[in-house]
């Protein structure tokens, strides 16, 4: 790419539906990602972070907009997304669950036109590297967090150059983690551009690149170090709360309703309890992050942060985490 992107995003718009049904999920939105770097993509839960990667990979025709990966539009002619060029990792695992892990590998090797004995190379390595079990196992027999890496197994088989992985960490414990994140460096070194999406925050901080998204948009994109400088904080969730917060007031969700919109998703009887519980969780994940916010004090703080931490209650990766 003679600009250096391997994928350059301006004011792309994509929703769902049509008429009344219609559902803006994409607004206006800019990225920008180096080839052979790594990109973080950072968001609350439902923001738009898996449709944005599906536009990337051309599962997805923007509504409007201008996208270029790897030089094109994906899908357009000419261009080689989708394609071998690709790994694609999505966050509902699409696996066949009669097939063992070995024929998973070998399926989609040969769609990718690998050899047998290069399919063979690499799952030795993939189930090493990725603690899977014997690759006799059949796939659906298989625990939720193997399923996951023998999907992150089939986007890195045949080393493509643009590697896009929804999620493909959650539940992955840290130790494994750390490895798959040293070898995601090591490929980046190498030429190959990675998109990652995550509820971690300490993780997207090892991105090359880290893009800040929130209803459709990427608030900010840039090195980690370089988003945080001109805020004067110390941490990613601080800018991005900082971020956060710069949106106007009466788009905010006081804590109280907060507890009340989560109730209504708990079951029947026990929704006050629910939403006691909720509201205290909340509560407490806000004091939590306005004691260490030590610029400002105030409502702002607790609303901004009970909005973030409210989407974390609410992400598929549990109530545990604090996630964005
Ligand atoms: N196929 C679909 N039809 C209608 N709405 C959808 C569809 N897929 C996603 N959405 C909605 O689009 C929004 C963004 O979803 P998604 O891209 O999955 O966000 P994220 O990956 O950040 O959680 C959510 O409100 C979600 O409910
Ligand atoms: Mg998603």
């Amino acid at each position: 790419m003679s600009n250096g992107l391997a994928i350059d995003i301006a004011n792309l718009t994509r929703g769902y539906g049509r008429g009344k049904s219609r559902v803006d999920v994409l607004e206006k939105l800019g990225m920008k990602v180096p080839s052979g770097s790594i990109y973080g993509l950072l968001g609350p839960s439902g923001c738009g972070k898996t449709t944005l990667l599906k536009v990337v990979l051309g599962r997805l025709i923007p509504d409007s907009g201008e996208v270029s990966v790897l030089g094109g539009l994906p899908g357009s002619k000419g261009c080689a997304v989708p394609g071998s060029d690709v790994g694609y990792s999505p966050q509902e695992i699409a696996l066949y669950d009669d097939l063992s892990i070995h024929e998973t590998l070998l399926f989609h090797g040969r769609l990718h036109k690998m050899s047998k004995a290069a399919v063979h190379d690499r799952e030795k390595w993939l189930i090493s590297f990725l603690d899977l079990p014997v690759s006799k196992r059949q796939v659906g027999k298989l625990s939720g967090g193997q399923r996951r890496r023998v999907s992150l197994a089939v986007g890195l088989l045949h080393e493509p150059r643009l590697l896009l992985l929804d999620e493909p960490t959650v539940g992955v414990d840290p130790e494994l983690r750390a490895r798959i994140w040293s070898h995601l460096k090591d490929i980046a070194a190498g030429g190959t551009t990675i998109i990652i999406t995550t509820h971690y925050i300490d993780e997207a901080g090892q991105a090359d690149r880290v893009g800040l998204m929130r209803n459709g948009a990427l608030l900010a994109e840039g090195a980690p170090e370089e988003l945080m400088k001109p805020h004067g904080h110390k941490s990613l969730e601080q800018t991005f709360l900082l971020l956060c917060r710069r949106k106007p007031r009466d788009e905010s969700i006081e804590i109280d309703e907060l507890g009340t919109s989560i109730a209504s998703k708990g079951a029947g009887d026990n929704g006050g309890q629910v939403k006691e519980n909720a509201t205290k969780v909340i509560g407490e994940l806000a004091g939590d992050w306005m004691k260490k916010d030590t610029s400002e004090t105030g409502g702002d703080a607790i609303v901004g942060a009970a909005k973030v931490s409210a989407t974390g209650v609410e992400s598929e990766s549990g109530t545990e985490e604090v996630s964005v």
